[in-house]
């Protein structure tokens, strides 16, 4: 599916007031200009989370969470960008767009939804009349209560079972094809009256995947015997995606209002049994390794995630896996952990064997993720060998090189320099050293404590380039009326493109709020110094007076850097000779400077 065109992020942040859509989740008070309420992203009892009409912007001066109407819907439904502009549009009543896409028929995938929850449904329906498959699931341990949470039902032993109820006419049986639920006959000898499809799911338990709303889009099902396959999962559909689905997720979600941490285990069986043992914080992945996109989703929702497999070289396998695909996402305020459980136990077994509090107790001893990537390191190499190290520092590297945090892979490398007994600067540097990095890299990996650029505009002059982009985030307003940014765009200074940008963006298309101008800026890396810019206090109360404000803030930088180039030519001047330009361009900034000092008197 295509992008959502940025005039319609413009049209629903336009559209959207976020006072209503905040207001409809959390008890706002108001407070003169503002709105106030204790805030729902931290536990508080006098309330510092504000929500400003004029900026549609929030603000929490307890927790620093700040943000659009669209990133609080975000945050608190824990919700992706993509659902979260769907679920804003349904309120406006308005229709999601998509670009390159056809004018997409409104809601294109709704029978697609129905047919699933049809489906479901006649699953549920199908295990109650089925002893065998009841006494399969008590015989594993599962209560009535969990099954019904769960939605666990039965496909019958039948080829046309669904088929027979949906899938009488072609349309119909397009829909299951595409829900997944029907498998088209391979078109050999017989073909004569035989119908085309028949039902992929028969003769198994079965497990309903629900996406974060809670609607169905794919199934897992289990034999009742030991036949093959053990568990056959739905396919990849428009609606389910293996690789980024997380089973149980909606049913954490409906257990525990604000999840602290998720436990990932690798089976629907251990997922159920963990909830019924009041351990309603596991995932698990649909028998797939954990992607990025996993984690991603993960830590949209919390910091803390517990990865856990079995004792044996399988699990293992896979804890390394998953551990190759988390090193690209730890960061501060992530905790990575890891999880293995003694050998010929699954958590399945292991909860219902020795409870939910002594499981938790394993849980609360998981390894970190530094502790496992140089415990498994160090048993791949022998670091007390020369070539150990070399070895060691050679399986190191690549993952290393993948940590974006500049201070986890300090943590990381000084932690790995102590296990193999080196000086941690000495490490630092073999890591570095050996195949550079992929020209594609966009940032360069440092170790130890090369020196670093700045973090962008904060000291000293480039204060005037943040005054100026701050007034223009909070009056989005006062860009229209700046007038000429020739020269300001000549002037090198951090800040500059951006504010250059800005003045463009806003002249040409000026956002209706603040809100407005930060989703334009959303997919772009400036975006979180400019919502943070726009969680910060703005003294200038109105878009004329933030108008005159950078104008006079343009006015010097330009003023300041031709001062500076001033200076240079004519201290090159006095070592050589200069260019017939340069002696032009010099004798054009002594005039301007006397004009400038002539109409602006010295203080
Ligand atoms: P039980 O035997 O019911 O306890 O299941 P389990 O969760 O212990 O199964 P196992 O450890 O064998 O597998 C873990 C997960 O891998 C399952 O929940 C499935 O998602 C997946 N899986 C296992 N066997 C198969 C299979 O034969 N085919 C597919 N597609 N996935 C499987
Ligand atoms: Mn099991």
């Amino acid at each position: 599916m295509g992008r959502i065109p940025q005039h319609f992020i413009d049209e629903l942040i336009a559209r959207t007031d976020i006072i209503e859509v905040i207001g409809s989740r959390v008890q706002l008070k108001r407070a003169g200009r503002e709105y106030k309420a204790c805030c729902p992203f931290h536990d508080e009892k006098t309330p510092s989370f504000t929500v400003s009409a004029d900026k549609q912007f929030y603000h929490c001066f307890g927790c620093g969470a700040h943000g659009t109407a669209l990133g609080f819907v975000m945050e608190y439904d824990h919700l992706g960008f993509v659902e979260a502009v769907e679920d804003l549009a349904a309120r406006a009543g308005l229709e999601v767009p998509r670009e390159g896409g056809s004018a997409a028929p409104s809601q294109p995938h709704d029978e697609v939804y129905v047919a699933l929850e049809r489906a479901a449904l006649f699953f549920r329906q199908s295990l109650g009349g089925e002893p065998k498959a009841r006494e399969y699931l008590s015989k594993r341990g599962l209560t009535q209560e969990i099954v019904q949470r769960f939605g666990i039902g039965f496909a019958p032993a039948r080829w046309d079972a669904l088929l027979d109820r949906y899938g009488t006419t072609d349309d119909e049986q397009q829909v299951l094809l595409r829900a997944g639920l029907i498998i088209e006959r391979q078109p050999d000898a017989g073909r004569g009256a035989s119908p085309g499809f028949y039902d992929r799911f028969r003769d198994r338990v079965m497990f309903p995947i629900r996406d974060t709303r809670g609607r169905t889009i794919g199934f897992g099902g289990r034999v009742l015997d030991g036949s093959e396959p053990k568990y056959l999962n739905s396919p990849e559909t428009e609606l389910f995606h293996k690789g980024r689905e997380l089973y149980g997720l909606f049913e954490c979600r409906q257990a525990t209002r604000s999840i602290q941490r998720l436990l990932v285990v690798e089976g629907y069986m251990d997922v159920v049994s963990l909830h019924q043992a009041g351990i309603t914080y596991a995932v698990a992945t649909l028998g797939t390794a954990t992607t990025p996109e996993h984690l991603q989703r993960i830590f949209r929702l919390v910091g803390e995630v517990v990865f856990c497999f079995d004792g044996d070289r399988a699990g293992r396998a896979a804890a390394w896996r998953a551990l190759e695909n988390a090193v690209g996402e730890v960061k501060q305020g992530r905790q990575v952990r890891f999880l293995f459980l003694p050998e010929g136990h699954d958590p399945d077994t292991l909860v219902q064997e020795e409870g939910a509090e002594a499981f938790e107790a394993r849980l609360a001893s998981a390894l970190p993720l530094s502790d496992y990537l140089i415990r498994e390191l160090s048993a791949r190499s022998d670091p007390t060998s020369v070539d150990g190290r070399a070895k060691l520092v050679e399986l190191a590297r690549p993952l290393i090189r993948r940590i974006p945090s500049d201070v986890y892979r300090e943590l990381l490398v000084a932690q790995l320099a102590e296990t193999v007994r080196m000086a941690p600067a000495r490490l630092a540097e073999l890591l570095q050293s050996g195949e550079q990095a992929p020209a594609s890299r966009v940032e360069p990996p440092r170790f130890g404590r090369a020196p670093r650029p700045a973090a962008g505009p904060v000291t000293g002059r480039g204060n005037l380039v943040r005054q100026a982009i701050s007034l223009l985030v909070h009056h989005p307003a006062a860009g229209s009326g700046v007038g000429d940014v020739e020269a300001l765009a000549r002037v090198d200074r951090p800040g500059v493109p951006l504010l250059v940008e800005l003045l463009a963006q806003l002249r040409e298309d000026p956002p209706a709020s603040t809100a407005g101008l930060l989703e334009r800026w959303r997919d772009r890396p400036d975006y979180g110094p400019l919502s943070r810019l726009a969680a910060g206090e703005c003294l200038v109360p109105d878009a004329e007076a933030a108008a005159a404000e950078v104008r006079s803030a343009i006015e010097r930088l330009v003023a300041e850097d031709a001062l500076v180039r001033l200076q240079a030519l004519q201290e090159k001047a006095g070592q050589a000779p200069l260019t017939p330009e340069e002696k032009a361009e010099l004798q054009a900034l002594i005039r301007a400077r006397a004009q400038s000092t002539r109409a602006v008197p010295a203080k």
